[in-house]
Order: C-alpha cells, then structure tokens, then sequence
C-alpha cells in the first residue's frame, strides 16, 4: 500500500508516493537518493540514520515516512552552505574527529540540533547528546573536542 505525502528536505519541497511500511530512511536514501544519512543497524541504536526533523535529532530508520507528511526535513546534504563546511563539520575534519566517516553525518546531526539548543555545552553535555551516536574508530575523545570547540 502507498501513500502520497509532501516532505520539504534540505529546503526543497518533495511530492513523494511512499509505501506505507517505509522509514524515513529508506524515502531518504532510496526515493531522493541522498545516501549520507546511513544505515548501520537499522533498529534505533547506532544513530547512523540520525536527521533532523522539524528542528529535533532523530533516528530516522525508526520513523514511518507516512507520519512525517508535511515535516521539514535536514539531512547531512543540507548542512554545508555554497561548499562551505559548517564550523562543526570543519572542526570534526581539523580535530581528527572523522576517521572512516561512517558515523559522521549522524553525528553531526545531533551536534546541530544540541548547539541550537545550548551554544555552550559542557563535555559532559556533548558526551550525553552523542551517546546515542556509536563510533567504531575515534574512541570519541577527538569528537567531542571537536564539538566542544565550536562555540
Ligand atoms: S541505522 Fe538508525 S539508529 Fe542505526
Ligand atoms: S569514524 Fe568510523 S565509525 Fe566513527
């Protein structure tokens, strides 16, 4: 069964027609083709997946698309502006927060949403906020730095 629904992703506007027992992950990285928000366990736990949806970090492999019709939607894609890095992408990159990149997007994602809300993070407000946010290679001592420098 499918379902038609509009989406605004990255600031453009997305008529979609959707199966109904499709995540916002599979419309994103299947239907729209934007492949930096990643699948890892598809289950909730890893946070590979985690866009921002109307303004909150969220795991988007747990969301039916079909929910989220008419939501405002921001993927890793839209994060730098006219090829420029945001400050946190760059400092990630600087601070050798990145090694293989796959946990990257999401965690860029939720650094976002916690700065919009808190500019100035304490290390252990930046450990909380990325818990969710699983890295196999930095050991999260370079990405937190990282964050934690952008403010
Ligand atoms: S792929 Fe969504 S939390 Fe792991
Ligand atoms: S940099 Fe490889 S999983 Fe985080």
């Amino acid at each position: 069964m499918k379902k038609a629904i509009t989406l605004t992703v990255n600031g453009d506007r997305r008529e979609l027609y959707v199966a109904t027992h499709h995540s916002l992950l599979d419309v994103i990285r299947n239907e729209l083709g934007l492949m930096g928000t990643h699948r890892g366990c598809d289950t909730g736990n890893c946070g590979a997946c985690t866009i921002q949806v109307d303004g909150l970090a969220m795991n988007a492999c747990l969301l039916l698309a079909v929910d989220y019709d008419g939501s405002d939607i921001l993927t890793i894609e839209g994060v730098a502006q006219e090829g420029a890095l945001h400050p946190v992408q760059r400092a990630l990159v600087e601070k050798g927060g990145i090694q293989c990149g796959f946990c990257t997007p999401g965690m860029v994602m939720n650094a976002l949403a916690l700065l919009a809300d808190d500019p100035h993070p304490t290390e252990a407000d930046i450990r909380a906020r990325l818990s969710g946010n699983l890295c196999r290679c930095t050991g999260y001592a370079k990405i937190v730095e990282a964050v934690g420098s952008v403010q």
